[in-house]
């Protein structure tokens, strides 16, 4: 099977190797499609080699969400059998191979079986954005509150607009300005262009995927919770506020659920465009390029 590992160098190697086996627990999914994230492009720009998570000069794999189909099944799986169209989440940075590739190896538990009218490789466009967004709305409590979502028009925030929307929460959002009507038919009540604009209103929490940070923090009530994405851009909390980031979990039994709340209408699908596992650089740059709203697809 062909795989790309990265050193940290924006450098995209393509290797041919053995497909793993599927230990305990595990699946091995034949990869239909995986999407670019911002985790992915730090890491073929060498941010973990330079935190040190990586030793210098180590090869890794790229990416952590995919779509596919299950082709082989380890010992003590259940409900999964080959042939079973699939999404899942491949979390954490490491030395093992990652998405970008014909073959990866997922526990179980972090994968979700596609439901019908989900286009298989579409599907790799939802876990980790989808994910996050929904397990950082929860954290917040939504029902009835006043939320402020930071970062509207990106990929975390895209989820996260309509999520809290659907669990009760009254959500302002600062998006792009092109992406206005499309935040407001997917729950925002309020939508601005820039945090700046809201200096006369206040909310029980902000969620902040765009990494705005300490800027937000007169925005919020006296008690009140901010939540980012990465410890960076957790202010120090003043007048009570709580301040934390999140870290996704992956879970194949919630995001099961957002694939369907996907496949129904209920919640976005963007998709920016594709490239073809070669062309993972031309990918990145892609993503980084903004040009078009949405998440991009490495098609295998
Ligand atoms: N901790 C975790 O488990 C976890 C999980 C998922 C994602 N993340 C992180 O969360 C962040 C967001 O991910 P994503 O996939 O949503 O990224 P994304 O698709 O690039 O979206 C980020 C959005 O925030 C906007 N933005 C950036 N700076 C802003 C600012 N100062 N004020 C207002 N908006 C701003 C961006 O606009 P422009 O396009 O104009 O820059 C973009 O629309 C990334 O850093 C990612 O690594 C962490």
């Amino acid at each position: 099977m062909r795989t790309i590992l990265t050193t940290g160098t924006d450098d995209f190697t393509i290797i041919d190797r053995a497909a793993p086996e599927p230990r305990s627990g595990e699946v091995r999914i034949r990869v239909a499609a995986a999407s670019v994230n911002p985790v992915d492009v730090g890491a073929a720009h060498g941010v973990f080699h330079r935190m040190g998570v990586i030793p210098t000069g180590a090869a890794v794999g790229l990416g952590w969400d995919v779509s596919g189909v299950v082709d082989a099944v380890g010992p003590d799986v259940t409900g999964l059998t080959t042939g079973t169209a699939v999404a899942g989440l491949r979390h954490g940075i490491g030395p093992d191979i990652g998405t970008y590739g014909e073959a990866v190896v997922l526990p179980a538990t972090a994968v979700a079986r596609l439901p019908r009218g989900l286009d298989p490789a579409d599907a790799a466009a939802v876990p980790l954005i989808a994910l996050t967004a929904s397990q950082a709305i929860d954290l917040l409590n939504p029902g009835g509150r006043r939320l402020l979502i930071v970062g509207a028009s990106g990929g975390v925030g895209g989820y996260a607009v309509p999520l809290a929307a659907q669990r009760g929460a009254t959500v302002t959002a600062v998006g792009k300005r092109g992406d206005v009507e499309n935040l407001i038919h997917h729950g925002a009540g309020t939508v601005v262009t820039d945090a700046a604009e809201l200096t006369d209103r206040r909310f029980d929490a902000v969620f902040d995927p765009a990494g705005a940070g300490a800027g937000l923090l007169d925005l919020i009530v006296d008690g009140g919770r901010y939540l980012g994405t990465a410890p960076r851009n957790a202010p120090a909390p003043v007048r009570g506020i709580t301040s934390g980031w999140i870290e996704v979990r992956a879970d194949g039994a919630e995001l099961a659920g957002l694939l369907t709340e996907v496949a129904a209408g209920r919640l976005p699908l963007r998709i920016a465009g594709d490239f073809a596992l070669d062309e993972a650089a031309k990918a990145h740059q892609a993503f980084e390029d903004k040009s078009i709203p949405g998440r991009w697809l490495l098609r295998i």
